[in-house]
């Protein structure tokens, strides 16, 4: 059995400031500590559980044949081939990026000349998470502040502890993040001479991690607004992790951020095709306001100096060919039917338990869930470890809050639907809600 590392949540709070004695730097001790790596070696360790809580696209819906006939393309033409196989720019492969501006464009119903656009504003990463990894170290200082949703992706919480950069959580609402909340909590770090601090404010906008909501148009609007005219002495960026806005199982697709960024000088997205199509091809991509994309191609000529070029020619001849377009319907059809499957096992083996109770989101991969406020769902309260004794495995709210403001809740619970069958989410979720019985 494999050792479980402990995750210690002081740590989020209590940064090492002093160099360690075995040599390492404040950023490697800051590195450590994170959830996902005891979550994911107590699903390691117990292969036999249902995990709901891997965030891990369906291993039945990897598009094994499209990426086939894509390499077979790419490589098919020697000279076309080599070119891929050969080193690419920093910000990565034009005609690609050429095709995802268009592509951004027209989902949020815009034109280039509208919102000052061009292809120099975009930038192929490795993935939307060295996206957020480099803009974050390109806009912060130890001890900068983050404005965050409470609950928030908590990879990205992880980025920050690691820079040395402090995740403040703001209240949120069964609509994302509240505006009002936000504009105190910007009045509370004025009134203790910390505005100067606060460099971004980050959202998920769409079906976010961990909660599957979508944050609606309005609000995306008072955010920018709000980012815009609080940037007294220095710019207040808004990130936008557009990660899940593919995965949309029913209604109507809303702008991006970016649509009410008028000057084009605030909103940074983060977009990427590890959910819509493939994770380990990892492609992901930013649109940045031009004052950034210099200072960010910096970071990223210093870490890899372009992220691997067969990847980018990959998604470049998946989404020409149509074949992302279809594996994406496709997609949306699985989910939607494992989202139902979680939401009816919700209401058949949880309805009958007092006090608990969950969201129902259209989109993405999650689903949020409350027990009564006296029951603990973290690895040290009752319920993780009945859960476990019950076969299933889940990822405690109390995960997903950053350090500072907004409290974390102790009784929640995000569920993904995304890995099991229909058939074992039922069963997962009839041996949490045997074990929330157990003890309640
Ligand atoms: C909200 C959010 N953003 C970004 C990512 C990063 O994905 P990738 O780096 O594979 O693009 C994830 C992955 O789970 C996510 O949930």
């Amino acid at each position: 059995m494999l050792p479980t590392p402990e995750f210690d949540t002081s740590q989020r709070t209590e940064l090492p400031m002093t160099p360690s004695a075995s040599g390492l730097s404040r950023r490697a001790q800051w590195a450590g500590g994170q959830p996902i790596s005891f979550l994911m070696h107590k699903a390691l360790a117990h292969p036999e559980l249902i995990s709901l809580a891997a965030g891990f696209v369906d291993q039945r819906t990897l598009p094994v044949a499209a990426t086939a006939e894509a390499v077979a393309e790419v490589l098919g033409d020697e000279e076309a081939g080599r070119v891929a196989l050969q080193y690419g720019t920093t910000a990565g492969y034009e005609p690609l990026r050429e095709l995802l501006l268009q592509r951004f464009l027209a989902a949020d119903g815009v034109t280039a000349a509208e919102t000052g656009l061009t292809v120099n504003r975009l930038l192929v990463t490795a993935g939307s998470n060295q996206l957020l990894h480099l803009v974050a170290d390109t806009l912060l200082d130890p001890g900068d502040l983050v404005l965050c949703d409470a609950p928030s992706y908590f990879v990205f919480l992880g980025i920050l502890q690691n820079l040395g950069a402090r995740a403040v959580g703001v209240t949120v609402d069964e609509l994302g993040v509240i505006p009002e909340a936000l504009e105190e909590e910007l009045e509370r770090r004025e009134a203790a001479g910390e505005l100067e601090r606060v460099k971004a404010i980050y959202v998920v906008s769409y079906f976010d991690n961990p909660r599957g909501v979508t944050l609606p148009v309005q609000r995306r609007r008072r955010i920018v607004e709000i980012a815009r005219r609080w940037s007294k002495k220095q710019r207040i960026h808004v990130i936008d992790d557009t990660a899940y806005r593919q995965l949309r199982y029913c209604g109507e697709d809303v702008p991006s951020l970016r649509a009410f960024d008028e000057a084009g000088d605030t909103v940074i997205v983060a977009q990427t095709f590890s959910k819509s199509f493939s994770p380990g091809i990892r492609v992901g991509y930013g649109i940045l306001p031009a004052h950034l994309v210099d200072p960010v191609l910096n970071q990223k000529g210093n870490l890899d100096f372009g992220s691997p070029n067969l990847s980018q020619h990959i998604i470049y001849n998946v989404l020409r060919s149509g074949r992302f377009d279809r594996h994406v319907a496709r997609l949306r059809d699985s989910y939607r039917e494992k989202l139902t499957a979680m939401l009816e096992a919700a209401e058949r083996y949880m309805s009958p338990l007092d006090g608990v109770r969950w969201a129902r989101p259209t989109g993405g991969l999650y689903v949020w869930l409350a027990v009564p406020e006296s029951l603990d769902t973290g690895p040290d309260g009752p319920l993780f470890d009945q859960a476990l004794a019950e076969g299933m495995i889940y990822v405690p709210g109390a995960y997903c809050y950053p350090a500072e403001g907004a409290p974390a809740a102790k009784n929640l619970i995000r569920l993904s639907f995304g890995v099991q069958t229909p058939e074992n989410i039922r069963r997962g979720m009839q041996g949490l809600a045997r074990a929330i019985q157990q003890v309640q």
